[in-house]
């Protein structure tokens, strides 16, 4: 089973570097399942309908959130409809869509399920508690379970790889926007990289134009961010998993237009 994993695509600039660079990249391999993060893909923050179909018509077959899962109004409208759509699974448990879904891929089951850090994330549920729970319900189901971690902290994300390390096939962190040069496969099978980086215009501030940025962090005022321009990056790993449901190779790329 090959798999890609897209990290925080931004924007319009994210969604064109898909629309442009996807290709090139599954070109090189023989893909069957096409991941991503979509937390920031309508205008830097959240996801309307619109931005979602068009990505998946590049061939993204499920995406997963953050922390900007509410970013944009519309989402609430078509969340609980579309399955490929996957939220953190320990946010409060009030809140709609769903936290984990699983895909039947060339006759095997996929497991898909997103996290979000409790460490300068804001005020989660525990990632370990929902974890654990929802494992219970899959565990003789899913032949892959792969886990998307949004969290700042990088040990928070590494410390829970290792933990679930026997469980799971493939930890991404997400959210800081940065690629780490860190993929490993560890003990027992998880392939693992801290954060895959972010998907979205080159000259900029994780995706953002960088003047907005810069006002904010001078002054403290408030100012809207804006969706930065011009070249673009496509940002994820690469991923094999074998018949076990353990990674075999991973690797990281981030490729310019
Ligand atoms: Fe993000
Ligand atoms: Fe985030």
């Amino acid at each position: 089973m090959n798999i890609i994993y897209i990290g925080d695509i931004v924007g319009r600039a994210g969604r064109r570097a898909v629309r442009k660079l996807l290709d090139e990249v599954i070109r090189k391999h023989n893909i069957d399942f096409i991941l991503a993060n979509g937390e920031n893909a309508a205008g830097g923050f959240g996801l309307t309908k619109k931005t979602a179909d068009e990505l998946y018509s590049y061939g993204i077959n499920c995406m997963t959130m953050g922390n900007h899962t509410w970013g944009n109004r519309e989402i609430y409208e078509f969340i609980d409809r579309e399955d490929r759509l996957i939220r953190p699974l320990n946010f409060n448990n009030v809140v709609p869509g769903r936290g984990y879904n699983i895909y039947k891929v060339k006759e095997k089951n996929i497991a898909v399920i997103n996290l979000i850090g409790q460490v300068f994330m804001g005020n989660n549920n525990s990632p370990v508690e929902a974890f654990d729970h929802v494992y219970e319900k899959i565990k003789e189901k899913a032949d892959y379970i792969i886990v998307d971690f949004h969290g700042e902290a990088t040990g928070e994300k590494k410390a829970f790889a290792v933990m679930y390390d026997q469980k799971l096939s493939l930890l991404v962190g997400t959210h800081t926007h940065v690629q780490t040069n860190d993929t490993q496969i560890l003990n027992y099978g998880t392939g693992y990289i801290t954060d895959l980086g972010f998907s979205g215009a080159v000259d900029s501030v994780l995706g953002m134009k960088k003047d907005k940025v810069i006002y904010r962090l001078k002054t403290k005022m408030p100012k809207r961010l804006e969706v930065a321009t011009g070249q673009v990056q496509l940002s994820g790993v690469y991923v094999e998993l074998n018949n076990q449901g353990n990674t075999t190779s991973i690797n990281s790329f981030i490729v310019k237009d």
